[in-house]
């Protein structure tokens, strides 16, 4: 059996489609950029018959990877693997992930179908995969409720149409780890051309088990694993990329496997997922929380300097966390502000860097320690920006305890400034209430956060937004050493980013 577990990232697909975690085509483009330089396997770059956007975008990655895999995601129906080919063809190595539900309480009350008709459903679904690519790869949806000896008949069938990956997704995060591991083995040893193919797991999240699950499967002879960045996913998520990669690298001495990611690129991969999302990862998460490396105690902190080993078992380096977070200040100069740059995993070109230096300079003149995080939202805000039909030119707000929350605001609207004052029950509403007004948006604002970038007084406010308007939603990003200018930032990028999707296809943006 391999001494190496494929990674299976899905982070674009069954992370993208959860709550919260949308992104648009670029985003999507980079993330997908990202996972490559990460060395995932195979990248699921989305569902393309889901719509056009979803479409355009899987096209888009199959055209511009070229060191992973990509796959495409599809119904067991005609309609939904050509479409899926139709996306992925242009892939260096295309792969084709097909899906039809096996337990009985989805057959009854969902497909309303028996058995027979679902397998030969899946057989079907591979062949005509198997026309187009020799990269098919079939989950048996439900897998852990459903019946084993069914779920060993379709297996062996799908093998023998041609299926080369089995994929056994916990869909609904049930399993337990000895029951899950359990169950890879009686699949083993029940499936009897099962040598054909590589055994792969799907874990949900929901009762917390996922990362374990998944790690059970590989005991038990699994070598693909479905899995996604800071765990993002439907519901409670997917099992994490970055603790499936941890847990073989740190216990190499217990599993002896490997895989192909470079562990110093998961910290940058994590917050590039967080940055496009705003969903923020908890301090605690293993890995890539904030706390992960940080030793609070005072018996701990003594152990450390006696001794890294007494309390580490992984250095915050092998997974790219930079070695000083303080970086620069009103006198560095553009050498250190590259040299930054590099080792926080970007690759800018030179007017890109210069675009990002004045910025930089800018900022600290009015805040005294630049930070990484303040650098991120710097190229975030500077280089991954989207044309803008809005922009703030003006704007002051009084607030406080005796005094009604009013804001004076100036926008620019294709050339010409307009410009209006209101009232609201906060800074932030009168803020909000005036733009809405000058721009004359019939969106809905969804969701709003606020965060402070850094731990510093002077600190930036990160703001994200999220907006809807005729079903397309947006996230909406602003930072700002003044939370209102950077809320009002947010509003109007979430802003540009739906005008913007009106001349373009559902989901471009
Ligand atoms: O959770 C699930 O079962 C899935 C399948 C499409 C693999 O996401
Ligand atoms: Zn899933």
């Amino acid at each position: 059996m391999a001494d190496r577990v494929f990674l299976f990232d899905t982070t674009l697909r069954d992370g993208e489609q959860s709550p919260g975690n949308t992104m648009n085509t670029p985003e999507k483009l980079r993330v997908a950029k990202q996972l490559e330089a990460l060395g995932v396997d195979i990248i699921e770059a989305g569902f393309p018959i889901a719509s056009e956007g979803d479409f355009e975008s899987v096209r888009l990655i199959a055209e511009a990877i070229k060191n992973s895999e990509v796959a495409g995601l599809a119904r067991a129906n005609d309609e939904d693997i050509d479409r899926a080919w139709e996306a992925i063809k242009v892939a260096k190595k295309p792969r084709i992930h097909t899906f039809i539900s096996t337990s009985d309480i989805h057959l009854r009350h969902q497909f309303k179908k028996n058995k027979e008709e679902i397998l030969n459903l899946a057989v079907n679904a591979v062949k005509r995969a198997k026309r187009y690519t020799d990269n098919v790869e079939f989950s048996a949806m439900d897998a852990t409720r459903s019946d084993r000896d069914y779920l060993c008949k379709v297996f062996e069938a799908v093998i023998d149409a041609g299926a080369n990956t089995l994929n056994i997704p916990d869909t609904v995060g049930y399993a337990v780890p000895d029951e899950f591991g359990g169950l890879i083995r009686y699949i083993k040893t029940n499936v009897p051309n099962i040598s054909e193919a590589i055994i792969s797991v799907h874990c949900h999240n929901d009762l917390g088990l996922a990362v374990a699950n998944s790690i059970a499967a590989i005991q038990n002879g699994a070598r693909q694993i479905e899995c996604t960045v800071n765990g993002i996913g439907e519901r409670a998520g997917n099992a994490s990329l970055e603790e499936i990669v941890m847990i073989l690298r740190t216990r190499k001495d217990l599993f002896g496997l490997d895989t192909r990611v470079k562990t110093e690129k998961i910290y940058r991969t994590s917050r590039l997922i967080t940055s496009i999302t705003g969903v923020p990862v908890q301090p605690n998460k293993a890995i890539v929380g904030a706390n992960a490396f940080a030793h609070e105690s005072g018996i701990h902190q003594d152990g450390l300097l006696k001794s890294k080993i007494t309390y580490e078992i992984m250095t915050p380096k092998s997974v790219g966390i930079p070695k000083s977070s303080l970086v620069l200040g009103k006198h560095s100069g553009r050498h250190a502000f590259r040299e930054r740059i590099i080792e926080m995993g970007y690759s800018l070109e030179d007017k890109e860097i210069n675009l990002a230096f004045k910025r930089f300079k800018a900022l600290s003149d009015i805040k005294k320690d630049i930070y990484n995080e303040d650098i991120e939202m710097i190229i975030m805000d500077e280089i991954y920006k989207i044309p803008e039909k809005y922009e703030l030119v003006y704007l002051n707000v009084t607030c406080g305890k005796a005094t009604i929350p009013t804001a004076t605001v100036k926008i620019d609207i294709d050339g010409t400034t307009y410009q209006d004052v209101g009232v609201g029950v906060g800074p932030v509403d009168a803020t909000y209430k005036i733009i809405k007004k000058l721009v004359k948006t019939n969106s809905k604002l969804l969701r709003f956060s606020i965060n402070s970038i850094t731990q510093d007084m002077d600190a930036q406010g990160e703001v994200f937004v999220k907006l809807e308007e005729k079903g397309h939603a947006v996230i909406g990003k602003g930072a700002d050493t003044d939370i209102i200018v950077a809320s009002a930032k947010a509003y109007i990028n979430g802003l540009n980013k739906l005008e913007y999707l009106k001349g373009k296809k559902t989901g471009d943006i």
